[in-house]
This record gives C-alpha cells, sequence and structure tokens, in this order.
C-alpha cells in the first residue's frame, strides 16, 4: 500500500494528481480507474478516501477505539471535525458520522475515533466487532465544530459521554500549540469509570489545561452533577464549544443565552434536539423535482423522495445533525420537520433529511 500523509496535515490535490487522474479515467472507462485499483489492494482509490483498520481498543465493555490509516485520498481535518464512516453490513452500505480525536498536529498516518456502543445500534455494534485489516469507507474532514486560527486568548470546551472525542480534538490541538493555560474543559459522566480518555484528562490537567469532570450518578469530579449555572462561574466570557448529547447542549445554550453570548458558542449534536410540535400540513400536493427528474410529492421528507425516485444523494445522519445531505433548493416552500420552521427564499440551503416539501419543489443537483 502506499505510504499515506500525516493524518493532521491539510492538503489539496498535488500537481500529478491533477494531471494524471483524467488520464487514468480516460484509459479505464467505462468503469474508471478505482474497480482496477481494488482488485489490487482494497484500500486503493483514485478519489474515494478509504482506511484500513489497523488497532482497535477494547478499554471499556460498550467503547471501542479505531486506528484508523487512510489512503492518499484523504486531505486532512481542522481539530474538532468529524467523518462519514461508511460500513458494509449485510450488503448494505451504512454511514454514521464520527469525530476525529487526534491532534491536528498528529504526525502519525492513523486517524482515531472512539465509538460509544448504543445498545440496538446498528453501525457501532458492527464497529465494536471489526477485525484488523478491515477497510472502511470514509467522508473527508467535513463540520464547523473547529476553533478559528488566530485562537481565541480562552477557550472552553464542555462534552458530554461520548461527546468527549472532538473536544479531546481541540484540547490535544491546543496543548501541541502550547496554550494549555488558556483551555478549560469540562466533562460530563455518569461515573468515573464511563469517562473514556480519564488517564489523558490527568495528563491534560498536568500539562495546564484546566479540567473539571462532573458525575451525575456518583461523586468524586471537581463538580457535581448535571451542568448548572454554578459550574460556570468565573468563566461564561469565553467563546464556548459544546458537543454531546441533545439535553446537555440545550442546558449550556440556555445559558450562554441568557448571557447574551449565544454567539461565542459552537455546538455539535451528537443526537438530534427534541423535535418541536409541527402542524400538520394535510395531504401532500404538487411535484418535486430533482435536477431533471421529477415525480409527485409524496410527503416524505425530501432525502426520501429522492432515493424513491432511483437517486444516490449523500447523507451522514438522516437526523438533520450533519448537514451532509445539504442541498440548494431553488424554488418552492418546505418546512424543516424537527424544528417546524418554513424555508420559502429561493436559492437556499437546506437539510434534505429533514424537510418536506409543501407542493412544488426545485432541488439543483
Ligand atoms: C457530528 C457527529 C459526530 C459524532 N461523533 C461520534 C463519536 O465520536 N463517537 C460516537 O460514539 N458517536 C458519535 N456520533 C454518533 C454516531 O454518529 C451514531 O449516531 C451512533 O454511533 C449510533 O449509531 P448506530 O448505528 O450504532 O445506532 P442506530 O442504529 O442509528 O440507532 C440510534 C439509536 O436508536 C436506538 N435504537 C436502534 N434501534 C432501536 C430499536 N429497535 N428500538 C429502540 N431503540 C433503538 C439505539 O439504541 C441508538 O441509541 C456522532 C454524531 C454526529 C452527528
Ligand atoms: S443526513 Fe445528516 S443532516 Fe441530513
Amino acid at each position: 500500500m502506499p505510504v499515506a500523509p500525516p493524518v493532521g496535515a491539510r492538503r489539496g490535490r498535488g500537481l500529478f494528481a491533477s494531471v494524471a487522474t483524467p488520464l487514468l479515467d480516460a484509459f479505464t472507462e467505462p468503469h474508471g480507474p478505482d474497480r482496477y485499483l481494488e482488485m489490487l489492494n482494497p484500500t486503493w482509490s483514485t478519489r474515494e478516501v478509504r482506511a484500513e483498520i489497523v488497532e482497535a481498543r477494547h478499554e471499556a465493555p460498550d467503547t471501542v477505539t479505531l486506528f484508523a490509516r487512510p489512503n492518499r485520498a484523504w486531505q486532512g481535518f481542522s481539530a474538532g471535525q468529524h467523518v462519514q464512516l461508511t460500513v458494509d453490513i449485510g450488503g448494505v452500505r451504512r454511514s454514521r458520522c464520527y469525530s476525529i480525536v487526534a491532534s491536528e498536529h498528529d504526525c502519525s498516518d492513523r486517524l482515531e475515533f472512539t465509538v460509544h456502543v448504543e445498545p440496538d445500534g446498528l453501525v457501532s455494534n458492527h464497529l465494536q466487532r471489526l477485525a484488523r485489516g478491515t477497510v472502511v469507507g470514509l467522508s473527508q474532514a467535513q463540520g464547523p465544530f473547529t476553533v478559528p486560527s488566530p485562537r481565541p486568548e480562552r477557550v472552553v470546551l464542555i462534552s458530554g459521554g461520548s461527546g468527549i472525542t472532538p473536544a479531546m480534538s481541540i484540547a490535544r490541538t491546543l496543548r501541541d500549540e502550547g496554550r494549555a493555560a488558556s483551555v478549560t474543559f469540562l466533562h460530563y459522566a455518569r461515573s468515573p469509570t464511563d469517562v473514556a480518555y480519564s488517564e489523558e484528562l490527568d495528563a491534560l490537567a498536568a500539562s495546564g489545561v484546566r479540567v473539571l469532570r462532573s458525575y451525575t450518578r456518583e461523586s468524586g469530579g471537581e463538580l457535581s452533577g448535571r451542568f448548572c449555572a454554578d459550574h460556570l462561574a468565573g468563566i461564561i466570557d469565553a467563546p464556548a464549544w459544546v458537543s454531546g448529547p441533545a439535553t446537555l447542549v440545550e442546558a449550556v445554550r440556555e445559558h450562554w443565552s441568557a448571557a447574551g453570548r449565544e454567539a461565542e458558542l459552537t455546538v455539535e449534536h451528537f443526537t438530534p434536539p427534541a423535535p418541536a410540535v409541527v402542524p400538520d400540513d394535510g395531504a401532500p400536493t404538487g411535484e418535486v423535482s430533482f435536477g431533471a427528474r421529477s415525480a409527485p410529492n409524496s410527503g416524505a421528507p425530501l432525502l426520501e423522495q429522492a432515493e424513491a425516485a432511483g437517486l444516490e444523494l449523500p447523507y451522514g445522519c438522516r437526523r438533520g445533525i450533519c448537514f451532509s445531505c445539504t442541498q440548494r433548493k431553488t424554488s418552492g416552500t418546505v418546512r424543516h420537520r424537527n424544528s417546524g420552521a418554513l424555508s420559502t427564499e429561493p436559492d437556499s440551503d437546506i437539510q434534505l433529511c429533514v424537510t418536506v416539501p409543501i407542493g412544488d419543489v426545485t432541488i439543483d443537483l
């Protein structure tokens, strides 16, 4: 396998790739070069990011940490971003979002992911059993859960449960930049044994990060119980990044909002917020058009309607949290299934998985 580049370095396509790829395409029509390359090695691809699982650590019964070596199509990441990881389960490709845990300055050729195994969770249970050498699909790194450069003077990270993963990537990155003392890291878990990266949190604290752990079912942390205003004593005047379950994210958002500082809060939902009560729009009418393809509006979310029309569009969570299904609506009205909000503006970007057309809608593909 060709040697992969360092995982953290952001890079574009080299001159050789931009010249060689069209030539390869021409020689390997109609299947394209990847069909032939993957016969030699399943990670070889000129365009798709694929990664080989090189290590799986089971440090807690409901958690698996995977180390994956991406191929040369990988373009690097910013701390806090996630990928869509795709696996084949029973012949069906399933994708879910997973945050990269590594520092942006990691010079190794391995990406690290920590997956909390959900009871009855399809993909997380599959990942727990992945054997070394398995090849998985990855998207390029994505998501706005990143810390701008130049870095803010102070940074507050707040995470709950498996939401520790992007916060850990940011904390590791700022530590590697010599900015450990600028970081306050609040982490919420049920008990000390439920904390992934427990030893590393101690190491971060020793390096100068202010680490505050709070357990919701046991004592023993620097703080105690669920997130509340007291936990923020003296630190609310800094920009904050919060990741984890919707209940924690919403509680934190209320506090930043009450302080009139919501603009300084960046959120990453791992689970969708509670849906709003959405008015009934009556029987579906009109037609939905996806590029050249049209079909009668069935009243289902646009992503499902596109798939029913035979289109294969990108998606990740299918629950309105990752934005990977976003497409441009050129005309028509849609309702957001979670918030109930209407979008009537032409030429606006909408999430197909959670928007339902009301009457005629055109999506530009
Ligand atoms: C931006 C982003 C980053 C993320 N990063 C991470 C990360 O770093 N680590 C991580 O662990 N997760 C992360 N997630 C969450 C992850 O994408 C998946 O949602 C999670 O792993 C669950 O996927 P699954 O296929 O195992 O569960 P699914 O099969 O999708 O099930 C989802 C939930 O429904 C429940 N469920 C499933 N079937 C049933 C049933 N029949 N009856 C009742 N309940 C049921 C499951 O218990 C589970 O809680 C992230 C999510 C986002 C959006
Ligand atoms: S697929 Fe994640 S927002 Fe639509």
